[in-house]
């Protein structure tokens, strides 16, 4: 059963809104237009619109800093000082960039140890030449290969369990994770949506402070709860095909907010789902985790 419950936050038109993070510290929801290179700031209880700073190149996905935010470019990881931008210095190099192609840098978080995490997406979203990548002391080591789309990255409140998604696989899995060590163990199986009969690819995830792991379903137009133990619990219907990330967030963290995507719909499709491309709100009974700052 799909039950509905959002509303549109910001209306927006975003090519592929992507990496909603919200800072507890200055109560701000930042977020990505990747297509666009992007980076959206709004602080939902000041009434104003949210800012934006734009980047020369796509960006997949930001995290916290101390003070500002980690942007992972197409090119490179990025570290932006507050106000936006006016300080940038150059962290890493991605490895399967090359001038004018290669594989972009995709969904990417910080983990409770503040190591940054980050996974490719394969230039053809279609040969498994990706991979999932940890920034960690200035430098960059890949972790996992043989991805197409890196996505779904999330880590469990008892830390204990690194969850990460190739979308094409429609399989979230997941690895006993260390997190002193930041070391992944063997890969599980633990969600397969084929046996769910749900629709779509698993896109961005959060988890909240219960365990749950909700997640995007891109091209299923849903977003998704499991268990702590890959049960499905809830899907919620979004007015658009094609959401892409969660985040949870507000005072209370207990305000779910979801990016959403409109590059792969034609002018029916836009006409059809007009609200494509925004920012979605829903509020939810378990709050979610605070997101940890990058190291
Ligand atoms: C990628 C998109 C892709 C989507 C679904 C996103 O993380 O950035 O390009 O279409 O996942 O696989
Ligand atoms: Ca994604």
């Amino acid at each position: 059963m799909v039950e509905g419950g959002f509303e549109v936050a910001i209306r927006l038109p975003m090519s592929l809104g992507e990496s909603p993070v919200w800072s507890a510290q200055s109560q701000t929801l930042y977020w990505v237009d990747i297509n666009r290179g992007h980076i959206y700031a709004w602080q939902p209880a000041s009434g104003e619109p949210p800012d934006r700073f734009d980047l020369e190149e796509k960006v997949g996905c930001v995290a916290l800093c101390e003070d500002g935010l980690l942007a992972a470019q197409a090119s490179g990881v990025e570290r932006l000082t507050f106000p936006l931008g006016s300080r940038r210095v150059r962290l890493a190099d991605n490895p399967e960039w090359r001038a004018g192609g290669g594989n972009r840098f995709n969904d990417g978080r910080c983990d409770p140890s503040g190591r940054f995490w980050v996974g490719t997406l394969a230039a053809d979203e279609a040969t498994p030449s990706a991979a999932l990548y940890c920034l960690t002391d200035g430098e960059l080591t890949q972790r996992r290969s043989a991805i197409t789309i890196a996505n779904g990255l999330a880590f469990s409140p008892d830390r204990q369990w690194l969850y990460h998604a190739d979308s094409p696989t429609r399989r979230i899995m997941r690895y006993p994770f260390d997190v002193s060590t930041g070391t992944m163990g063997d890969a599980e199986v633990w969600v397969d949506l084929d046996r769910h009969d749900l629709p779509g690819v698993p896109d961005g995830a959060a988890v909240d402070s219960d365990g749950n792991y909700w997640c995007a379903l891109y091209g299923g137009s849903q977003i998704v709860k499991f268990a702590a133990d890959g049960r499905w619990l809830e899907s919620h219907a979004l007015p658009c095909p094609d959401p892409t990330m969660v985040a949870f967030g507000g005072a209370d963290l207990r305000t779910l907010y979801v990016t959403t995507a409109t590059q792969h719909l034609d002018d029916t499709g836009l006409e059809r789902y007009p609200l494509a491309g925004s920012l979605f709100s829903m509020p939810v009974t378990t709050p979610g985790l605070p997101e940890p700052v990058v190291a």
